[in-house]
């Protein structure tokens, strides 16, 4: 059961507690902050980094091609480690983790003072955590029933994954008729081809990519590659 938007049960209306009060404000707090914090990033990398030692250097590339905010995924097990690694190396990054996909994650991601959480889908149990942490949460979906799923705990900013599986630009605008006041990062099958074709939706405020820094890239150590990969992204976007 959702731990807000309760409507009560019986006869009897649901009176909210001001508690409950207290946290739904806090949670649109922390959406906005979200908002806010996506719109400045407009396109945010989605990291795997695979060994300790590339962290460090991939944030400065990506921060020298002016891309600051970063993804950094839950799908290695030195992840966690990186983004420590990141956020006391990096001051410039504005780093979040991505791929939480339990409730126990959420725990370990909420510990390490990290800006943002993201996740590819949702749960029930995820959701209620994401509602009883300050941490800025965007739950992924796919669907209308996902997405109501959502909005029952109080999420209005959410992930969009994977976007041109999902149904691409057309599947979002058909979200957006019955959800229009939600607001979406698109990831999944994004690049440098259609980044601004996605950016131009009223209702996308950041699109998530990891065609800003590729696996093969990555493992070559090329950072000048990656850094050039960010501007040359940021200089197509600012002319679209
Ligand atoms: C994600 O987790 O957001 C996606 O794996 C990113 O998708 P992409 O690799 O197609 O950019």
């Amino acid at each position: 059961m959702p731990c807000r938007r309760r409507s009560g049960t019986g006869r009897r209306p649901h009176v909210k507690r001001p508690s409950e009060k207290i946290q739904e404000m806090t949670t649109t707090a922390q959406q906005n902050h979200l908002v806010a914090l996506f719109k400045a990033a407009t396109v945010i990398p989605v990291l795997t980094i695979e060994r300790i030692q590339d962290a460090v250097p991939l944030a400065q590339a990506l921060v020298a091609g002016g891309i600051r905010t970063l993804e950094v995924t839950l799908r290695t097990s030195i992840a966690i480690e990186a983004a420590r690694a990141i956020m006391a190396e990096v001051p410039e990054a504005v780093v979040g983790i991505g791929t939480i996909l339990n409730p126990a994650d959420f725990t370990r991601v909420e510990k390490l003072g990290v800006a943002f959480g993201i996740s590819p889908g949702l749960t029930p149990d995820l959701l209620k955590a994401a509602t009883d942490s300050s941490l800025p949460f965007a739950p992924g979906i796919a669907t209308a029933s996902e997405l109501m799923l959502a909005l029952s705990y109080g999420f209005d900013v959410a992930k969009f994954f994977p976007a041109e599986q999902a149904g691409g630009i057309k599947g979002l605008r058909s979200l957006g008729g019955p959800f229009p006041n939600v607001r979406f990062c698109p990831t999944g099958g994004v690049g440098e081809a259609n980044a601004a074709t996605w950016l131009a939706e009223p209702n996308v405020v950041a699109v998530g990519g990891s065609w800003l820094c590729p696996t093969a890239e990555i493992r070559a150590g090329n950072w000048a590659g990656i850094t050039a990969i960010c501007q040359r992204t940021l200089k197509a976007l600012k002319g679209a």
